[in-house]
Formats: structure tokens, sequence, C-alpha cells
């Protein structure tokens, strides 16, 4: 018989939380008991994922014993308060906030590109999930950098919502509102107005004039998948609400044409789906490819003329998918097939 795992969601009610429900659900994961965990306000909450009703727990005085895998998506602050809670207990954790990406002994996992140091999680209990732009990035350019290095990343971003969580996915909703009907447009968790804008930061400024996203890119990349690259970015929110758009411009060792990064790209086993046709709507979007998708997409890949080795291409992805939720249930798949 198939040995079944007891699970426990920790910030169930929110963008990821839900999201990882599903994901779990969608892919038939051996459960035997799930256990959604949120703050004391939602406790007893009911919830519904795929016309399946689910009732929340308080995180607060949760009892992690028994529990396999923990998933934790409620932001830093609670991943640094409970999640040594939960390993003390033996179970282990993954980890969606960034608060253990940066721990030399913590593995951060992109599984299509170093599943191998999932074995590392044995030190400490806890596997990190990536941030989701830079998930979708290197999930894009692995394949190009194993034909031929990449030296630097020059990326902007055009960033959904849904990163910041079901408040922005309200806010972005009522201002749209308001803006229709002729009220008055308010936010409160961006710094200025999201519908009908572009925002060029997304999370806190450092001292070096990037955010707090853009070095979050930089430093995993060179966790992920290679420590030699230099990252360039600016990373932006949009008006989308569900998946993230980013302009890659690669720096390569040596040259290779558009040709052969798309057959690249276009092989089975890449990890990406290429929609890329030099027509009208030829390439892929956040509203229309990713709002159901587990997958990366690229498109646009061109030669860059104005660099001698550089190629360019345009990635797209859902955050709260790949970026987030499916990035974490594929973590807990490889555990469970290799490890417990
Ligand atoms: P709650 O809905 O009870 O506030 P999002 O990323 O969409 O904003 O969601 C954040 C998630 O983190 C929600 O599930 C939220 O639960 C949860 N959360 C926030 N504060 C706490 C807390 N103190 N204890 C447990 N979960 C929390």
């Amino acid at each position: 018989m198939t040995k079944k795992y007891n699970i426990a969601i920790v910030g169930a009610t929110g963008a990821v939380g839900q999201m990882m429900i599903q994901v779990l659900l969608e892919r038939k994961f051996p459960i035997n008991e799930l256990y959604l965990l949120a703050s004391k306000k939602s406790d007893g909450k009911k919830i519904n994922i795929l016309n399946k009703e689910f009732t929340v727990k308080a995180l607060d005085g949760f009892d992690f014993s028994g529990i396999d895998i923990a998933l934790f998506s409620a932001g830093s602050n609670i991943s640094e308060k409970y999640a040594k809670e939960a390993t003390n207990k033996n179970s282990i954790v993954i980890d969606n906030t960034s608060f253990f990406r940066y721990e030399e002994d913590i593995p951060l996992i992109v599984p299509e590109i170093n599943a191998s140091q999932i074995t590392h999680y044995k030190k400490t209990g806890i596997i990190a999930n990536p941030n989701c732009s830079t998930i979708q990035m290197l999930v894009a350019i692995k394949p190009i950098h194993d034909l031929c290095k990449v030296i630097r990343i020059n990326v902007c971003t055009y960033q959904a919502v849904s990163g910041t969580g079901n408040n922005a996915i309200k806010e972005l909703n009522d201002q749209v509102n308001a803006y229709v009907n002729n009220n008055e447009i308010l936010w409160d968790v961006y710094p200025k107005q999201i519908a009908f804008n572009v925002i060029p930061q997304i999370d806190n400024f450092m001292e070096n004039g990037y955010t707090k996203e853009e070095m979050k890119m930089v430093w995993e990349t060179k966790k992920i998948l290679d420590e030699k690259i230099e990252v360039n970015p600016t990373t932006v929110r949009v008006p989308v609400f569900y998946g993230h758009s980013e302009a890659i411009h690669l720096e390569l060792e040596k040259n290779i044409t558009s040709n052969e990064a798309k057959n690249i790209l276009s092989a089975k086993d890449s990890g990406v789906i290429l929609i890329d046709e030099h027509i009208d709507g030829g390439y892929p979007c956040a509203a229309n490819e990713c709002e159901n998708s587990n997958d990366v997409y690229v498109g646009r890949v061109r030669e860059d003329i104005s660099c001698k080795n550089g190629l360019n291409m345009w990635v797209v992805s859902n955050n709260i998918r790949k970026g987030a939720a499916f990035n974490s249930v594929q973590i807990a798949e490889h555990l469970i097939k290799d490890y417990i």
C-alpha cells in the first residue's frame, strides 16, 4: 500500500497557502491527514478548494508531533517563530518565505535545477523555496547555461500583485472598481496606486539602492545555479493578478544563435514551454497562459543586436504556482520519493 503522510500548511488561508492545498489535491499527493493553519482569527473558518471543504485551525498552540511535512507560507516572522518548533517535533519544513534562504546549511531548491541538494535538509530539517521571480528565470536559463555558460543576466520583471498576498489582490480589485465608478482611488498595501500604474519597487530598499526583491534574484541565482553569474535586476509591480513576466538579457561565454537557443528550449526535457512565433500574439502572456498552469513559458528569443554574445528572452510563469506552491509541492514529492 502507498505510504500516506501527515501534512500541515501554515498560512493556509493565504494566496499561496490555498494554492498549496489545490496543488496537493491536483497532484494526488498521498495525504493521511491535512492540517490547515492560520492566525487565531481564522480558527474554525471553512475554506472550499476544488469542491472540498476544509476547516482551518489556529497555528498558535498547534502541536507538530506526527506531522511529516510542514509547508510554511505565512510570512518570515511566522517562519522565524514556528519553523524550529516544527523541526523540533521531527517535521520537515518547506519554507516559502525568505527567512532561511541564505543560510549556508539550508538547501534552496528548484527541483529542475538542484534537486540533488535536497539531501542537505537532514542537518536542520528545513528546505527553503526560492523567490518566485528567481525560480522562473532560472528554470528558463538553465538549458542555455548547460549549453553555453551564462556570465551575466540583465533582467526587468513585471510582477503580479498576488505575490504580495490576498490584501494586494483586493487592493487592485478595489482600485479598478473605484476607477470605473469614478470614486477616489485609495491605497494601503503598496506605496502608490497599483491600478493602471507601474511601481518600480518590490520589497524594501537596501543600502545599495536596490530593493530586497532585486537582491534576492542576485543572491539566489548564485546559490542555486552558479555563483559566478552576475545579475543586474530591476523588479517592478504591475497591475496583473496572476503571473510574473520577465525581460531577460543574457551575456554568454560564447555566441549562440537564437535558433540554437530555441532548439534547446523546445526540447522535450527542457523544463519550459516555448511559444515563439513572429506573428501577432506569438508569445506567452500572464493572463493567457499562466492562470492555471504550473509551467514556465519562454518567448521572444532573439540575439542581442547591441552585444556580441547576448541573447534576449521573455519568460512568464504563474508566481503562485511555479513561483511558490507548485515548487514547494515538487520538493515534497522528492522528499517522499527519495527520503521519507
Ligand atoms: P489569516 O488569514 O488568519 O490572517 P497572504 O500571503 O495571502 O497575505 O496570506 C498570509 C497567510 O499568513 C494567511 O493564511 C494568514 O492567516 C497567515 N498568517 C498571518 N499571520 C499569522 C499568524 N500570526 N499565525 C498564523 N498564520 C498567520
